[in-house]
């Protein structure tokens, strides 16, 4: 899938409140090497240098799009590739993945192999939505299933791969790590017209976006798309004078194998 970074950052401030909330549960002191899985523009990414600046701190994408846009600096570096195929190596001391894993249908059976191959001392953190039932995923798709949109979308809204909080506990469990999982949701206040829907543009949306510009390059398809879909959003979001609130689910797992 095509990523659109400029997208992305809109809400940026917003986006970032789960990664500072996982992190901050992570508790070495000084790890050798730390990996950013599906680390999108790398603005996080950077955050991690910061926080432990005698590590080598390695963001990992598949996007093209996304990476171009990462910064640089000391101990910092990027690479393309995917998570499918990331094998921990022996000094990743800090393995973080946010926002990243849902993307991957297959992440439940792919992370035993990772915990198994991690070192003794290291710690993984991860955090993916849980707003796959939620109102704005809720009437994506089935707007998409009812208009002159639908052959274009037919299953292009992937289903839903994550867990629950306690689905995560038990693989990390069982990987010999101690850990905790939970879930948390960000009451988030977002400004302007349509903000839902400039939300989703950047992330859950983006399939069906691709899809509708493949079907109908005038852009007309995806207009009377957005356009249906924006109305009903804007009846399950109410504005507000302060603006407009989206409750946003996220679900965490942090451990430390020991
Ligand atoms: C919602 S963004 C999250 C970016 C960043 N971690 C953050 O918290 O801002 C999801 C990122 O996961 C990447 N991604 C999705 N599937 C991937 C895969 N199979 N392998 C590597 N990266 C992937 C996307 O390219 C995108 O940059």
């Amino acid at each position: 899938m095509q990523w659109d970074p400029a997208r992305y950052a809109a809400f940026s401030d917003e986006r970032s409140r789960p990664f500072h909330d996982l992190v901050a549960q992570v508790g070495l002191e000084a790890p050798r090497r730390v990996v950013d899985l599906g680390c999108g523009p790398g603005t996080l990414t950077a955050t991690l240098a910061a926080r432990w600046p005698s590590a080598s701190v390695v963001g990992i994408d598949s996007s093209a799009e996304m990476l171009a846009s990462a910064p640089g600096g000391a101990g910092l570096s990027f690479e393309l590739g995917s998570i499918e195929d990331w094998t921990p190596g022996p000094t990743d001391d800090v393995v973080v993945t946010n926002a990243a894993l849902q993307w991957v249908p297959s992440h439940a059976s792919v992370l035993p192999r990772w915990l198994d191959a991690m070192p003794s001392g290291s710690w993984f953190a991860m955090q993916v939505p849980g707003n796959f039932g939620s109102p704005s995923h809720a009437l994506m798709r089935s707007v998409a299933a009812d208009g002159p949109w639908a052959s274009a979308l037919d299953g292009v809204l992937r289903a839903d791969p994550v867990l629950d909080p306690a689905g995560y506990l038990g693989i990390m469990l069982d990987g010999g790590f101690e850990a905790r999982a939970w879930e948390t949701t960000y009451a988030q206040l977002l400004p302007g017209e349509d903000p839902v829907l400039a939300w989703v543009r950047g992330t859950g949306l983006r399939p069906a976006l691709q899809a509708l510009d493949a079907a109908d390059p005038s852009g007309e398809l995806t207009a009377a798309y957005e356009a249906r879909y924006a109305a009903a959003l804007r009846e399950a979001y109410p504005a507000s004078t302060h603006g407009t609130v989206y409750p946003f689910r996220r679900v965490f797992a942090v451990g430390r194998k020991p």
